[in-house]
């Protein structure tokens, strides 16, 4: 739940998880039917820290950034085995609160996707699904989003207007506003620039960088350039596997493996 002084920072999670970790991904691998896509992957991500993910399309990387906050649960013949442990425990357990979960887990999608309602309906939306009933926190809350996303001097004066009259850049701004209104720790992000015109994806990789400071944020790119500009870690798939995970300074750098240095230099 958002904290009871309706700060933004989410409750520190319990730190008894080694060197930070908050998201540890183990031996996971996911199939289509019978194909299967991701292989043996293994990784983790730090708290406060932005890790992007790059590939080739089609290499798996949005199906993995699903299995995160367990999106592709409604995929039909989707299996996935292994483990996804967030702040040590694994999301997969049958015990665990799905909505909870996705609470935590906040996701901003290629396409900006507002709900056909009002600017501020949008934002107040998780917040109401989560049982908040109290007006003046809504409000409150709502207008504290805006403002961390970049947004709230624009719309400011026409929050009952609808979310769709918005545009594109300012839309994608709604749907982090409307990401972290819940107080998640995560922040899933899959090209969140990749329709955006160049001043609104600047405005987003600046709002990126300002974010670690609260979520640990992970983002599907396909875009070297701005990867290396936002990220602290850098992951690289191909054909379903990770084939390189690293801090951004080498693996944009001095990449171990071959295929990354293909990549970075785009040779796909
Ligand atoms: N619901 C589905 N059922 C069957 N196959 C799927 C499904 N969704 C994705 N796939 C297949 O899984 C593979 C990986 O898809 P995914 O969307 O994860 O790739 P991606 O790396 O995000 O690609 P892009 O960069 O184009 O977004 C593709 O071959 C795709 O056709
Ligand atoms: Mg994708």
């Amino acid at each position: 739940m958002p904290n009871e002084n309706n700060d933004l920072k989410p409750v520190k999670s319990d730190d008894g998880n080694i060197d930070n970790i908050i998201v540890n991904v183990k031996n996971l691998n996911f199939y289509y039917g019978n194909y299967h896509l991701l292989k043996s992957i293994n990784l983790y991500f730090k708290k406060n820290s932005v890790c992007t993910l790059l590939g080739p399309s089609g290499c798996g990387k949005s199906t993995f950034l699903r299995t995160l906050n367990r999106m592709n649960d409604y995929t039909e013949g989707a299996k996935l085995t292994g483990e996804v442990l967030i702040d040590g425990k694994n999301i997969y357990d049958k015990s665990v609160d799905v909505v909870e979960l996705r609470r935590n887990i906040g996701m901003v999608f290629q396409n900006p996707n507002p709900f056909p309602k009002s600017i501020f309906e949008n934002v107040a939306f998780g917040l109401k699904i989560h049982g908040i009933k109290n007006k003046d926190f809504i409000v409150e809350r709502v207008e504290k989003c805006l403002k961390y996303a970049g947004l709230y001097d624009e719309v400011k004066d026409k929050l009952n207007k609808s979310a769709l009259s918005l545009s594109g850049g300012q839309q994608q701004r709604l749907c982090i506003a409307r990401a972290i209104a819940t107080n998640p720790s995560i922040l899933l992000m899959d090209e969140p620039t990749a329709y955006l015109d160049p001043v609104s994806t600047s405005i987003i990789l600046d709002l990126i960088n300002s974010f670690k400071k609260y979520y640990t944020i992970i983002v599907v790119s396909h875009n070297v350039q701005q990867s290396g500009r936002i990220s602290d870690y850098s992951g690289f798939f191909l054909d379903g596997e990770l084939i390189e995970f690293d801090e951004s300074g080498n693996f944009f750098t001095r990449p171990k493996d071959k295929r990354t240095e293909n990549f970075i230099t785009s040779r796909y």
